[in-house]
């Protein structure tokens, strides 16, 4: 029902006002628990986390750095506990500055880096699967769980689809061009309905350098996914397959979903070739009326795109092993945004329109691992850095987060893009086919779609576009992940909040439907540098679990001095990416 305070929103939280603070905070009548930090022990033998005395082998049985995705496995598989699970967690990259204490800063730091800090940054990165339970109201994690698992940047895995065995994958350590050495940058990602995890690599760019980058045979497929001569990571100093010189193929290997089962610890991970390559976000899935599932994918980049792939079949309820290739086959399309309200996916298939082996695509091989090149070609609509794609089960409705783009000229906007040097981002919405009728056709080549949000302080900052009784609390900045909850409400989590302003990032809601849609309201907001991610609803909606992600990361800076050393405040050490779970103190489901 209504509340004092919040118009006609359906929420009954109390809204919390925005801080700039190295603690961090939520709504009244909510508690916060810490569940598990960076470098916790999970597997046997892990020692305890001490950041003076870390080393790559440690650190591949701790939690890594910096967990962005969140999910929640219930146990057992197939039950509907909200009790105890599998929290899934993908460690997106690491604050070298922050993690390796006295290291410095800047040119210096990246001198004194030695190849044992980029072992231990490879281990630290990737992805832990940890065994959770709730007991008396506290949540705790299991040390030495059979199910626990770290997942790291040199984990074997496995090519699959139409890239896998191309020349263009194979490299001196892998001739077959189809088992690779580890997943990196794992942002955001999904799950699929027959019960796996799919992780998402998005900036891998930044670890592979050369002079191959600018003069190589495949210098121009590079530039366009921004591998540069000096990257941002020193490893190749130390690993020939982060070298172009050494290795070209290696970077080809990655920007892939990869795809995994959370309750098999042995299984090996699969990426599926057959969803494109490109600086994935997350990948979300919604079944189509028919049974085949489409999987939304945003490219988060500046003037990149969306993306959505369809299975060329119908999965099948209770059996593994007619789902277990699903996505290796199957229709990538992306996504062009007519003024007139219309959304087209265009096909990314060889042979159709533009890609043919005069440009260059003489398989499908080639179009997914050159898929920004064929969406070029098919004149995808280049949009504000594409972060999280969410289905609303309620409506059928699909969101994007669209986080930002301050590069994009006045001359350069349009209808699903409108605002020029775009500093905070917008929300947009997508209905498909059916969307209200319970049979949506998520598959379709056509929908219809409009603006849910344009993000920023409505009234100061142009273009701004809420709810009329947004408060002054209740306006975000830069998108980027988002849930709904039993009800079909939104819950977005922010990444470039304007600390000018004395705001830091947070988590906001807001109705979808009625009197409040899109009338947003804060609900928790980070310790200051640090970007909230992975919002995730145990089933029963008593917990929310969320990613604290690089607090004390310095603004426009990954290397500065911690602002904050959250969450355990101790002095002599750094300040920690830690998971968190939200309760209401009433025990009554959030929202
Ligand atoms: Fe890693 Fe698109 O945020
Ligand atoms: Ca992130
Ligand atoms: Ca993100
Ligand atoms: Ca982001």
């Amino acid at each position: 029902g209504n509340t004092p305070d919040g118009g006609p929103s359906s929420l009954g939280f109390p809204e919390l006002r925005h801080q700039l603070a190295p603690r961090d905070a939520v709504a009244a009548g909510h508690a916060i628990q810490v569940v598990i930090r960076w470098g916790d022990p999970i597997l046997a033998d892990a020692p305890e986390h001490d950041p003076r005395q870390q080393s790559a082998a440690a650190q591949a049985r701790q939690f890594g750095y910096n967990n962005d995705y969140l999910d929640f496995f219930p146990l057992p598989a197939g039950a509907r506990s909200a009790d105890h699970g599998l929290l899934v967690v993908n460690h997106e990259y690491t604050n070298t500055n922050l993690m390796f204490p006295g290291l410095g800063s800047g040119r210096e730091m990246r001198a004194r880096t030695t190849a044992e800090h980029g072992a231990i940054e490879r281990a630290a990165m990737g992805l832990s699967v940890v065994e959770l339970r709730r007991e008396d109201g506290a949540w705790r994690y299991r040390r030495d769980s059979r199910w626990n698992r770290r997942i790291t940047a040199e984990t074997p895995m496995r090519l699959s689809g139409p890239a896998a065995g191309h020349a263009r994958l194979r490299t001196a350590e892998d001739p077959t061009g189809r088992q690779v050495r580890g997943t990196l940058n794992n942002c955001a990602g999904g799950n699929t309905p027959w019960g796996t995890v799919l992780t998402c690599e998005e900036n891998f760019n930044y670890y592979f350098g050369g002079e191959a980058a600018e003069s190589g045979a495949q210098a121009a497929a590079y530039r366009r996914y921004g591998i540069l001569k000096e990257p941002v990571y020193g490893w190749r100093r130390f690993e020939p397959r982060f070298d172009l010189d050494q290795t070209p193929n290696e970077p080809n290997r990655f920007g892939w979903v990869v795809e995994f089962d959370p309750y098999d610890p042995a299984s090996v991970p699969v990426k599926r070739t057959a969803l494109g390559r490109f600086k994935h976000e997350g990948c979300t899935h919604a079944v189509s009326a028919d049974g085949r599932v489409a999987f939304y994918s945003g490219d988060d980049e500046r003037f990149d795109y969306l993306y959505k792939f369809v299975t060329a079949r119908a999965w099948t309820p209770g059996d593994p092993a007619a789902n277990r290739d699903l996505l290796d086959e199957g229709v990538l399309h992306v996504a062009r945004f007519e003024a007139d309200g219309t959304l087209r996916w265009l096909r990314l298939v060889q042979g159709e329109g533009p890609l043919t082996p005069e440009n260059g695509f003489h398989a499908q091989g080639d179009v997914v691992i050159e898929a920004r090149r064929a969406a070029d070609l098919l004149g995808a609509t280049p949009m504000d850095r594409p972060e999280d794609v969410e289905t609303n089960r309620r409506s059928g409705r699909v969101y994007v987060m669209l986080t930002n783009n301050g590069s994009r000229k006045s001359g350069q906007v349009d209808a699903a893009n409108p605002r020029p040097a775009n500093l905070h981002g917008h929300v947009l919405e997508i209905i498909p086919p059916g969307a209200g009728t319970g049979q949506v056709d998520h598959a379709a080549t056509e929908a219809r779609w409009g603006l849910f949000l344009v993000a920023g302080r409505p009234g100061i900052d142009p273009g701004a576009q809420y709810h009329r009784a947004t408060s002054d609390q209740g306006w975000l900045s830069c998108p980027d992940n988002c849930t709904f909850d039993r009800n079909g409400r939104i819950w977005i989590a922010t990444d470039g909040a304007p600390e000018a302003a004395g705001v830091a990032d947070g988590l906001y809601a807001a109705d979808t439907t009625g009197a409040g849609r899109a009338l947003t309201r804060l609900f928790y907001q980070a310790p200051v540098g640090a970007e909230v991610c992975g919002p995730c609803f145990t089933p029963d909606e008593r917990t929310l679990f969320l990613a604290i992600q690089h607090p004390g990361e310095g603004a426009g800076s990954h290397f500065e001095a911690p602002t904050t050393r959250w969450p355990d405040f101790r002095e002599d050490a750094p300040p920690r990416p830690s998971v968190i779970a939200i309760t209401r103190q009433d025990g009554a489901p959030i929202g």
